[in-house]
């Protein structure tokens, strides 16, 4: 088997375990899974533009545990699992850690992406809360690969 044939194996592989797992739905529609956010620090309705649940967060593990479960279930049926993307949307895991990151990950869940009318990425902002997306950042940080 060639890489290029391995590459799709896996990646067709990873699709079915997204199918299994609460099924494939076309771009745009979102059923958001709630997130239990208990124990972290409540961040009121206004968007912060750094994340408070950073590096220096004094509850940081808590944060992470609350992100990679709320991250498998609102963003890997497209950016895939892990954050490993199939090549659907962009692998997150480039995504610069500290405040330059965090700007542009809290830029794209609020307004989501739209392109020719045709929704590429919701706003996920609208469905889950600042808490549950912070969240989300801080175990995509763990998850970090530099380019
Ligand atoms: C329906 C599919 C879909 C879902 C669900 C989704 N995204 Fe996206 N996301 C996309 C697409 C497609 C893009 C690329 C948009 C573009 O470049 O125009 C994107 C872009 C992004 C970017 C910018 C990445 C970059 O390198 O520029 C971030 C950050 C992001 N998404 C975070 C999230 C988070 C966090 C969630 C879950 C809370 C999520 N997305 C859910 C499809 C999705």
């Amino acid at each position: 088997m060639t890489n290029n044939n391995k590459f799709i194996a896996i990646t067709g592989a990873g699709m079915l375990a997204l199918a299994l797992s609460g099924g494939v739905q076309a771009h745009g529609d979102v059923t958001p899974q709630a997130v239990d956010i208990q124990g972290l620090d409540a961040l009121g309705e206004e968007w912060l533009d750094q994340n408070p649940y950073g590096e220096e967060y004094e509850k940081r593990d808590l944060a992470v545990e609350v992100g990679a479960s709320a991250y498998n279930q609102n963003c890997a049926r497209c950016h895939g699992l892990e954050g490993v993307s199939g090549g659907i949307a962009p692998d997150l895991r480039y995504l610069e850690p500290g405040i330059d990151g965090d700007e542009w990950f809290k830029y794209r869940v609020v307004n989501g992406a739209v392109r020719d009318g045709r929704v590429y990425m919701p706003k996920m902002a609208d469905y889950l809360s600042q808490e549950a997306l912070w969240a989300i950042r801080a175990w995509l940080e763990t998850k970090y690969v530099q380019e």
